[in-house]
């Protein structure tokens, strides 16, 4: 199950922990995930939806703080049931249909003045008429994330819940669908918790809501719920995976894989559990790469069921310090991003969002995007695999999170597990990052091995890393090093370093060295500083563009002088909300270490980066 020559189960008491975290069932209610919506039949639920701001979750609770969904008789008060008065004298104390509305997908922060600051339980209402295209099909509701937690509401009854704001979830409604009047509602909590994941204080803004698309997906009773095919690195003309059939049929039936241009069409059998192994070879194909991202045409054909994916092929592995894309070394010219939209502020969530983001990319000269600190849009995904641009994705993971509660780490698994059934037939996903700058004790590098272990058995054909942090190399302060047990595990060493920021000014940068033991691929995973667009001065004052540009000029020199070097990804490509930035007229709640204005405007150290990833081959 896991490659025991990587992890070791520790000696101490912390082995019961150990095997506890072994058991953990996912803490959601959900169906398994259904993948690549994007070629599936669905009806969209986007649009106006009806709220009500619930902070004392008035509808989820009676008075003695009883959940109305486990009395026996809920009630007309608990706001799932969606009631209305049946006589002038009934007494209902809320109405959907007369209260205020947001626009979905979106984030209430951005949409309503008096929600900006908002966290809390806010309820969402929306009503549709649906038959299916054929009565035996399946019907799944599902949406394409909810910030933080969703309690999902159908024709008043549970459908379930699903905790994690950035990965998507569904629920299977055929038996509770009707053809007039469905009532849907959600109670959505982006309350910050401890024991979350992420925890209580991060340096983004807390988003809350519908924030990505919501839509109806229809298939057959027996359908093709999953399936990945991936390049064997270790033989660069075989393809494996696996198809997985959901319904009464799925044992002992013939699967038909079809690739056209690669004259693939081969029928496979799924074994009695609905699935089938996948592997064939192919001489002449065209892998996915930066320069030439080819993606096929792939189409599964079962009894009842087809499905369609443009799905690349390529190899990514590491030979020492080498990253070795396709077999051949790869340097990731790479910028951060957040998932905030350049075009309207808020949340991103659209096609346009990603490709405003991927193009600033591109224009900067990258062939690498790190896309922190949680999963972004599908979009984002598509399009970089379209586009030819590698991806960096993260679960949110980040800094200093429960590493002893179970529970967290069932979150943690639950959205890692997400992500990657999600993007894992997109080439252009080459890194799968465990967590961001996480504090070394025992307990945290269990929890990340362990992730790391559940990440390599669900998708062997990537690289494993972490945003980790660097510290002095046997107290030498001039001199850094990565001092980490985590380090050991990851297939790529990343690290965020400031020196210049948070620590001296940027000539600092000059006197430092670097002794990197681990014989790894380095990577970069931040870096940079602060600036106000528009505001100038001399090179030491804070906040300056040039400031900026000095800094990124001397950090780049330094970068450069380690052996390992193989990426970077400068923190960020556009400023960004933050609740932790208050300093008036420069911060003004914006992270300002953006290359770019939140008003689109370029930097000057965005050049500087522009100009050395140009110089480089
Ligand atoms: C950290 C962190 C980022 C944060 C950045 C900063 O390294 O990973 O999330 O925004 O530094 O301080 O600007």
């Amino acid at each position: 199950m896991f490659p025991t020559s990587k992890i070791k189960p520790p000696g101490n008491g912390s082995l019961f922990l150990w095997m506890l975290l072994l058991c953990i069932p996912v803490i959601n209610a959900q169906d398994s995930l259904l993948i690549n919506t994007y070629n599936r039949p669905s009806t969209s639920l986007n649009g106006v939806w009806n709220y009500i701001v619930d902070p004392y979750e008035n509808g989820f609770y009676n008075y003695r703080l009883e959940a109305f969904e486990d009395q026996e008789d809920p009630g007309q008060n608990a706001f799932f049931t969606n009631a209305k008065p049946s006589s002038p004298s009934d007494l209902i104390e809320y109405d959907f249909d007369l209260a205020d509305s947001l626009l979905v997908p979106g984030d209430w922060n951005t949409q309503k003045e008096k929600l900006f600051y908002y966290e809390g339980s806010l309820w969402y209402k929306t009503s549709f008429d649906y038959t299916p295209a054929n009565l035996t099909n399946r019907t799944f509701l599902y949406f394409g994330a909810v910030n933080y937690q969703a309690d999902v509401y159908l024709n008043g009854q549970k459908l379930g819940k699903h905790i994690g704001g950035f990965t998507p979830f569904n629920f299977e409604i055929t038996q509770i669908l009707r053809p007039r009047d469905n009532f849907l509602i959600l109670k959505v909590d982006n309350k910050r918790v401890k024991d979350g994941v992420p925890t209580l204080n991060t340096d983004w803004w807390n988003y809350g809501g519908l924030t990505r698309e919501v839509k109806l997906i229809e298939t057959t009773a027996t359908f093709i719920a999953d399936y990945f095919l991936y390049l064997d690195a270790a033989n660069l003309e075989q393809i494996k995976g696996y198809v997985q059939l959901n319904g009464p049929a799925s044992g002992n039936h013939p699967l038909r894989l079809q690739i056209p241009e690669l004259s693939v069409d081969t029928t496979f059998f799924t074994n009695n559990l609905g699935r089938t192994e996948i592997t064939f070879t192919s001489e002449n194909m065209a892998y996915w790469s930066v320069e030439d991202p080819k993606r096929y045409q792939v189409s599964f054909s079962s009894r009842e069921d087809q499905l369609t994916d443009q799905i690349g092929f390529r190899s990514i592995s590491t030979r020492e310090d080498d990253i070795l894309l396709n077999g051949e070394p790869v340097f990731l010219k790479g910028i951060s991003i957040h998932e905030e939209s350049p075009v309207r502020g808020g949340r991103g969530n659209s096609m346009e969002d990603a490709r405003q983001l991927l193009s600033w990319a591109k224009e900067l000269g990258c062939n690498f995007v790190r896309l922190a600190h949680y999963p972004h849009n599908e979009h984002m995904v598509r399009l970089a695999d379209e586009m030819g641009m590698l991806v960096w994705e993260e679960n949110p993971v980040y800094w200093t999170i429960s590493w002893d509660n179970p529970e967290t780490y069932a979150l943690a698994a639950n959205q890692l597990t997400e992500l990657i059934a999600r993007d894992k037939n997109r080439a252009c996903v080459i890194i799968w990052s465990m967590a961001n700058e996480t504090p070394t004790s025992e307990p945290r590098t269990e929890f990340l091995s362990k992730l790391a272990a559940l990440a390599r058995t669900k998708d062997p054909s990537r690289l494993i890393s972490a945003a980790l942090e660097q510290s002095a190399y046997q107290g030498e302060s001039n001199v850094r090093t990565i001092h980490d047990a985590f380090a050991e595990v990851v297939d790529i060493l990343s690290f965020n370093q400031y020196i210049g920021w948070y620590d001296g000014l940027p000539e600092k940068a000059q006197n430092i060295s670097w002794v990197i033991e681990q014989n790894k691929p380095v990577l970069i995973s931040e870096f940079g500083g602060g600036a106000k667009q528009g505001l100038h001065g001399d090179k030491n004052t804070r906040w300056t563009e040039e400031y900026q540009e000095y800094l990124y000029e001397e950090s780049l020199k330094m970068l450069s002088s380690i052996k390992g070097l193989r990426g970077m990804s400068p923190w960020i490509l556009v400023d960004f909300r933050s609740p932790r930035r208050m300093l008036p007229k420069i911060q003004d709640g914006w992270n300002r270490k953006g290359l770019i204005s939140d008003d689109g405007k370029k930097k000057k150290a965005f050049f500087v980066l522009q100009q050395f990833y140009n110089s480089k081959d």
